[in-house]
């Protein structure tokens, strides 16, 4: 399913809803951001380091959008127990979670199977794809709490259509795929619905160090791209279910 990138966010259209966005300090997760607090979602802004957090705090706040709520957390070492302090953080202070965005993600390495980095690929595999399955299962309880909640996976054509070099990435985006495929079908009958999300290329330094010759001014920046987030949290986008989504450039 194709999805447009030129949805006008309308301000307030997400008033009352309580969002986390992993890696949302820069990049694509920042511009993620911005949109849903432009729409006036309070968004939980989880990223490993507080300083940059702390940066991109500023810019929402600056540009006059929701007041975002920070959450230093190393998605590569959390444990168990971070994660249920997470949880019990959420339900403490707002009751409910509406949406949780899987957008933190690291490109390990270019390189051939037989030659990768093995504590690389532990790493990647870590980041984006444990992690993302613990909190998951950490923040249903809240998701269960909205009336109307979505998952929403970041993934990559990499993670749909193999290419050499791309190891552990690849691998992590393909599980990925299949993680929300299963999780759609576990949560059919409730009120969450669960998708993947490719966003095509986007002007990011992971963009950059995977594409270091390619013309930067090419590739569309994250806030062209961002938008289509906010339809998908809104109303608009509750029919939309177990979808392998792609962001038409
Ligand atoms: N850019 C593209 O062209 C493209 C294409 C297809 C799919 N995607 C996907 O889109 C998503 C966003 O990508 P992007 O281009 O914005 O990437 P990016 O610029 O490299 O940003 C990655 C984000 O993930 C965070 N992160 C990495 N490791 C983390 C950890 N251990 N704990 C917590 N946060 C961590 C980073 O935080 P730090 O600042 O602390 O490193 C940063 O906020 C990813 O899932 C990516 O796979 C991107």
């Amino acid at each position: 399913m194709k999805l447009p990138v030129n949805y006008k966010v309308q301000e307030g259209e997400l008033e009352g809803k309580v969002v986390l966005v992993t890696g949302a300090n820069r990049g694509f997760g920042l511009a993620i951001t911005m949109d849903l607090a432009k729409a006036g979602a309070t968004v939980i802004m989880l990223g490993r380091d507080l300083g940059s957090l702390e940066y991109a705090y500023d810019a929402v706040v600056d540009a006059g959008y929701k007041e975002p709520i920070l959450y230093p957390l190393d998605l590569e070492g959390a444990t168990p127990e971070n994660y249920q302090e997470l949880q019990d953080n959420i339900l403490d202070k707002f009751k409910k979670l509406d949406g949780l965005i899987h957008n933190a993600a690291i490109l390990g390495t270019q390189m051939p199977i037989d030659q990768y980095d093995i504590k690389l690929w532990y790493s990647t595999l870590q980041i984006n794809l444990s992690a993302p399955f613990m909190l998951t299962q950490f923040l249903i309880p809240a998701l269960m709490k909205s009336d109307d909640a979505r998952i929403l996976f970041l993934s990559s054509t990499v993670g749909r259509k193999a290419r050499a070099y791309w190891g552990a990435y690849s691998v992590s985006k393909f599980g990925i795929e299949g993680f929300a495929k299963t999780l759609s079908e576990e949560l059919e009958k409730t009120q969450i619905t669960v998708n993947t999300i490719n966003p095509g290329k986007i002007r990011t330094e992971m963009r950059r160090t995977a594409y270091p010759a390619e013309d930067a001014s090419s590739v569309p920046r994250p806030e062209e791209k961002s938008s289509v987030i906010v339809y998908l949290l809104s109303n608009k986008g509750s029919k939309i279910n177990g979808e392998q989504l792609t962001i038409v450039e």
